[in-house]
């Protein structure tokens, strides 16, 4: 297994704005990885109680502060908090999946929920929960991908897979820890009404379940030879898409937009998750572990637009995606500051393939 981590630049997107600030389990910019140990199961663990996890996010935010990066901190921070310290007992169940979840990813689901806010000048504390809760389900779905029975992958975030670090039984375990969790979170998300928090876990529900992400992961692992390009790309939109899809509708019934605004912002989404897993796949086949801090070459097997089409027409197909994610920012017009976080988040996500596409 490759040591990567010191450079997640790729030649693709650059997530300049996106690098981790602090985390648990790689040191930054450094040579070397300080992998996330264990504690001892014989370590004494205190009893921690849920409602000592909520603290509310009130100061979070200094005076609308918007730069992703200092957002990125913010929902790493709140991370940390909403799930049970490491020492907590079962401290290696517990450590395993604070070593996922807060291992340096790029959050770009918690971004993309506090960019819609901010985008319809909604409060970004009153989605910061629901952008959490949705970044614990993506942890989540990242240990079970990795597993061997799945993707049979060695490297996350540039440190050793859940599985291999604490064994398969306490990574399954993990993964039901995150998800579970991230639903009480979503439930119980400070600020918002209690319509508003019902809506979340309904999304967040299907967007998870069968019809949705797990559906999607389904197809995935059985690629039919002659898999059309419209049915590889709704196994994009289930296993990739409906998580960015939540982080905007979510946001949307936060920020109560009307059904035009949704209609933009879910078209936003689904380009953005096709767009995304194409640009997933064109780095899968050409990218080095050691940039990306996981393993490559997982996906050549698998039917994926690059195999439907070639990587030129991939390449033109993901440029159409952000085209027409691009579109539905710019109808969904900017908030009452003049900004458009969503198409900020868009170049922090998509980095210089965003640069032709400017006006
Ligand atoms: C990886 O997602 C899995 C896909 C859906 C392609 P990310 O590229 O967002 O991974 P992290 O969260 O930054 O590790
Ligand atoms: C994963 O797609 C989508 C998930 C639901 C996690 P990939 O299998 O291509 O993601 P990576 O490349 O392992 O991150
Ligand atoms: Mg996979
Ligand atoms: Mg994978
Ligand atoms: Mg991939």
């Amino acid at each position: 297994m490759g040591k990567g981590g010191r450079d997640r630049r790729t030649s693709e997107g650059s997530h300049d704005a996106l690098r981790p600030s602090s985390s648990q389990g790689a040191s930054q910019g450094g040579s070397t990885l300080a992998l996330a140990v264990a504690e001892p199961e014989t370590s004494r663990a205190p009893d921690v109680r849920m409602h000592d996890l909520e603290e509310p996010p009130a100061a979070a935010f200094p005076p609308r502060s918007r730069d992703l990066s200092f957002l990125r901190a913010v929902i790493d921070r709140r991370l940390g908090l909403l799930v049970p310290p490491a020492a907590s007992h079962p401290a290696v169940l517990h450590a395993a999946m604070r070593h996922i979840l807060l291992s340096p990813g790029k959050r770009l689901r918690p971004l993309l929920t506090l960019a819609a806010a901010i985008q319809l000048n909604a409060s970004e504390h009153a989605v910061l929960d629901f952008g959490c809760a949705l970044e614990m389900i993506h942890a989540s779905s990242l240990i079970v991908d990795d597993l061997p029975c799945m993707d049979d992958a060695a490297m996350r975030r540039a440190q050793p897979t859940t599985h291999v670090q604490y064994g398969e039984d306490v990574a399954v375990l993990a993964s039901i820890g995150l998800l579970s969790r991230a639903f009480g979170v979503a439930a119980a998300a400070p600020g918002v009404s209690e319509h508003a928090r019902l809506d979340a876990v309904a999304i967040l529900s299907m967007a998870v379940g069968s019809l949705g992400l797990c559906g999607g992961q389904y197809d995935d692992l059985r690629p039919s030879p002659g898999r059309s390009l419209a049915a590889t790309e709704d196994v994009n939109r289930r296993k990739t898409g409906v998580l960015f899809s939540a982080a905007v509708e979510i946001a949307g019934h936060v920020a109560a937009a009307d059904e035009t605004q949704l209609g933009h912002l879910k078209a936003l989404a689904g380009h953005v998750g096709r767009a995304y897993q194409i640009l997933d796949d064109i780095l899968d086949a050409s990218g080095s572990s050691a940039s990306l801090g996981k393993d490559v070459g997982k996906d050549a097997h698998k039917a994926t637009v690059i195999a439907s089409l070639g990587a030129p027409r991939a390449r033109k197909l993901l440029s159409e995606h952000l085209a027409g994610a691009l579109t539905a920012s710019k109808e969904l017009g900017p908030n009452t500051d003049g900004q458009e976080p969503l198409r900020d988040f868009m170049t922090a996500a998509f980095g210089e393939l965003m640069g032709p596409l400017a006006p």
